[in-house]
């Protein structure tokens, strides 16, 4: 039984941890935050991820899962540590990286043994190198140590199944006993293990998310072109998808990209690209792009309305994406406030990101569902694909509605079945 520390008990952390107890591990997972881990301890989950509550109940059960706000509980013993804390954008749209900088000191003051340290938050390349420098300088005597960097490709709301199915295990150090063993936790995934140095596993974590942020904006840039030229992107994708070089995820045109991962990481990467000397242009056209699928919406709403002022937009989903709760760059945030902005009144449910909204929107009224949202609307919006959200009775929310306008900002309903409703339908990039 390997013994393994986690710092940070967020979407990233608790399910790595979770997920490591379930192998068969030892894990203590710490967080500096006293009322998560008190919730954590009574079995109460902070976060909404499908199936982690029952995981971490089976496996706190079993003696195999703990938590604590403690480094020196954590580390006790432990052969390794996982720095999973969160890694936000800075004012500059650089990565801040303070959070990493105080796990690093506190590991390096509290351990009293060898140990490896590995990165699973995304770090600008350079940082596990910058680690080792913390971690040096804060010994108070010197310890033998390693750094290994193993970035996490969890998404939000299939985490579970994302760390225990991966496509792939990254590792990069400049010590390859250490990234073996770290290869040893993973071992009964039967997942392709790919050791690197520490600077091309960083970088693979930036090149992905920036790829895959690049495919969204590339097929809602077609789907702009689409709208103009009466093709329907969706049939357009799958047309794509068929080519085996192209494949057919990644490729649902939108309101954009959220979360907490791609608009951030493109931003980092465009920013170290920039600061070295490089001119990151694709990156620039992919956030702009994306900045751009919101204000669309908008576009389309007042060339349906006209004016927006006093005109009541009932919006359904406000998650970055379905099964998350979620509000970290959510599109949802910026379509409301260019909507207020131009003196609309909104309506909004989620299914589950009411409470995290309710603490970053103001002058929203929150509905019990989607019907209440829909009753006296001018326009409906829809901004997150909930499943619960594709099989509404639409017939009963149109004869709720004020005026049938509905704008399908993920392309979920049928445009013709709209339209024989007597719904005014726009969707993104469907010829109309
Ligand atoms: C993760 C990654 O770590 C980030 O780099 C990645 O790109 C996106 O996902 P995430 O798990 O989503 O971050 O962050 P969050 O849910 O905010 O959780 C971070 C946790 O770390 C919080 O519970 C916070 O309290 C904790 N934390 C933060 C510490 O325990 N110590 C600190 O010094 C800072
Ligand atoms: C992402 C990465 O996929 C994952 O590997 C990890 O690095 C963390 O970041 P996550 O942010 O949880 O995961 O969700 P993801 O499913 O990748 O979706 C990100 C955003 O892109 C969402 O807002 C989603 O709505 C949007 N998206 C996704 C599209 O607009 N179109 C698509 O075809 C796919």
């Amino acid at each position: 039984m390997r013994k393994i520390c986690v710092i940070g008990t967020g979407y990233v952390g608790l399910v790595t941890g979770t997920c490591f107890a379930d192998l068969g591990n030892l894990v203590t997972c710490v967080d500096i935050k006293e009322e998560k881990i008190t919730k954590l301890k009574a079995g109460e989950m902070p976060i909404y991820e499908p199936g982690l509550e029952e995981m971490v109940r089976r496996n706190t059960q079993a003696g195999r899962l703990r938590f604590t706000t403690s480094y020196e509980e954590g580390l006790k013993d432990a052969e390794f540590v996982f720095i999973a804390v969160n890694t936000p954008m800075g004012s500059e749209g650089e990565a801040d990286l303070s959070y990493v900088r105080s796990a690093a000191q506190l590991i390096a003051e509290v351990m009293d043994h060898p140990l490896i340290i590995v990165n699973k938050s995304t770090v600008p390349i350079g940082t596990g190198d910058w680690v080792a420098e913390i971690i040096s300088r804060h010994q108070p005597q010197p310890i033998e140590f390693a750094v290994v960097s193993n970035p996490e490709f969890l998404r939000e709301g299939s985490a579970v199944h994302d760390f225990m199915y991966p496509d792939r295990i990254v590792l990069g150090s400049l010590n390859r006993e250490a990234a073996e063993k770290v290869a040893q936790l993973y071992l009964s995934l039967r997942a392709p293990i790919m050791i690197t140095d520490l600077r091309t596993a960083e970088m693979i974590k930036y090149a992905s998310n920036a790829y895959l942020a690049n495919r969204i904006s590339f097929i809602n840039e077609i789907a702009s072109i689409c709208e103009a030229l009466g093709a329907d992107v969706k049939e357009v994708a799958v047309g794509m998808g068929y080519d085996k070089r192209i494949g057919s995820s990644f490729l649902e045109a939108g309101v954009g990209y959220g979360g907490s991962c791609f608009p951030k990481d493109v931003s980092a990467l465009a920013h170290m690209a920039s600061i070295h000397g490089c001119h990151p242009q694709l990156l620039r056209t992919v956030m702009e792009i994306n900045r751009d699928q919101r204000r669309r919406v908008i576009q389309k709403l007042r060339d349906l309305l006209g004016t927006l002022d006093c005109k009541t937009i009932g919006v359904l989903g406000l998650a970055f994406k379905p099964n998350t709760d979620d509000m970290r760059e959510a599109p949802s945030v910026e379509i409301i406030h260019l909507l207020q902005n131009e003196g609309a009144h909104i309506q909004a449910y989620d299914p589950v990101a009411m409470d995290r909204a309710r603490q970053i929107l103001s002058g929203v009224i929150f509905c019990k569902d989607a019907y209440e949202v829909a009753q006296g609307c001018d326009a409906l919006l829809i901004v997150t694909e909930w499943n619960e959200f594709k099989h509404l009775d639409m017939g009963w929310i149109k004869q709720a509605m004020r005026q049938p306008i509905l704008i399908d900002g993920r392309n979920i309903y049928d445009p013709e079945t709209m339209k024989a409703l007597g719904f005014v339908y726009r969707g993104v990039g469907r010829g109309y």
